[in-house]
C-alpha cells in the first residue's frame, strides 16, 4: 500500500513551493548543463524545476512529472513563463518516456514517500541516458534536532514517521539513498548530507501539526491526534524554538 502522506492542502503546496533549487538541489546543480535534457520526478508546484529550466537554457528541456493532477496544475503556472519546461501526470513506476531519454534526473523529496523505491530507481534507470546522472535527496528523521526538549513535541515528529510508514513510506530512507542506487545497477554512486534549518519553525511545525491532526491513524501512548498537533504549534512559538532536519543526497550514473 503507498499513500501520498502530506496530500496537497493550501498548507502543504505552499511549504512546497518555498523550495528553489539553490535552497534544496544544489547538490544536483553541478550536472545541469545548458542543452542538457532533464526529468523532474515528483515535482509538486515546480519552483525547483522552474529553476532547473533556467540552468539548462535555451536549448535544454526539462520535464516535471507528478502522480497529482492538481499538483501539476499548479506547476503549469509556475512554468507559464519558461518555454524550455513542460509537465506530466505520471507515476514513478510508469513513465510515459522511451527508454534512454534523459540526461539527467532528479526526485526531491519523493522517495521517502514510495513503498517499492527499488522499482522506482529501476525505472529511473530506464528513462536515463547511458552516461546520464541520477539525484536523489530525501530527509531522514532521526538525524533532526529539535529544541526545547517537549516529550510531547518529540512524541508528535516520532508519530508523524510512524504516519508515513504506515502509508508505506520511509522517513529513514535518506541514510538507505545510495543502497537504492546500487542495487539498480547505478555506477559512481556518491552520497552526501546536509540540513534543513527551519526559520521560522512555524513553518514546519504547522505543515506538520495540520497533517497529524486529520489523520486516521490513532497514535500509541496517552495522547491524541488534537493533543500532539496542538503541542507542535505551542512549542514553536517559543523565542528559542528550533528544527533542523537531515537530508540525505546521492548522485549516481547510468553506466555507458
Ligand atoms: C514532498 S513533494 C516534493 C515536491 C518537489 N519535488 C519538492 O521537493 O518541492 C512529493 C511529490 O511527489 C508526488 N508523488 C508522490 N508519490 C508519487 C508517485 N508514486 N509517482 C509520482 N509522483 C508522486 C506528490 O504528489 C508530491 O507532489
Amino acid at each position: 500500500m503507498e499513500r501520498y502522506t502530506p496530500g496537497d492542502s493550501p498548507n502543504v503546496t505552499n511549504f512546497m513551493a518555498r523550495r528553489t533549487l539553490a535552497t534544496h538541489g544544489s547538490f544536483f546543480r553541478p550536472f545541469l548543463f545548458p542543452g542538457a535534457h532533464v526529468l523532474d520526478c515528483g515535482c509538486g508546484p515546480g519552483t525547483i524545476t522552474a529553476d532547473i529550466a533556467k540552468c539548462i537554457a535555451p536549448d535544454g528541456q526539462v520535464c516535471g512529472v507528478d502522480g497529482n493532477a492538481d499538483q501539476i496544475d499548479l506547476a503549469r503556472q509556475v512554468l507559464s513563463g519558461a518555454p524550455n519546461a513542460e509537465c506530466r501526470v505520471a507515476s514513478i513506476y510508469e513513465l510515459p518516456f522511451e527508454n534512454n531519454h534523459f540526461d539527467a534526473v532528479l526526485a526531491h523529496a519523493l522517495f521517502e514517500h514510495l513503498a517499492d523505491p527499488d522499482r522506482a530507481a529501476a525505472e529511473l534507470l530506464r528513462v536515463l541516458k547511458p552516461g546520464g546522472v541520477i539525484g536523489l535527496r530525501s530527509p531522514d528523521w532521526t538525524g533532526r534536532l529539535s529544541w526545547p526538549a517537549s516529550g510531547r513535541a518529540e512524541r508528535a515528529l516520532d508519530f508523524y514517521a510512524e504516519l508515513q510508514a504506515a502509508n508505506g513510506g520511509d522517513l529513514t530512507i535518506g541514510r538507505k539513498l545510495p543502497s537504492i542506487l546500487r542495487r539498480a545497477g547505478f555506477h559512481a554512486v556518491r552520497a552526501t548530507a546536509s540540513y534543513e534549518c527551519y526559520a521560522p519553525v512555524q513553518v514546519i511545525a504547522e505543515y506538520l501539526a495540520a497533517q497529524i491532526e486529520v489523520t486516521w491513524q490513532v497514535p500509541s501512548g496517552a495522547w491524541t491526534t488534537t493533543e500532539l498537533a496542538e503541542e507542535l504549534r505551542v512549542w514553536c512559538r517559543q523565542p528559542d524554538a528550533f528544527f533542523a532536519q537531515a537530508w540525505g543526497e546521492v548522485v549516481g550514473v547510468k553506466a555507458a
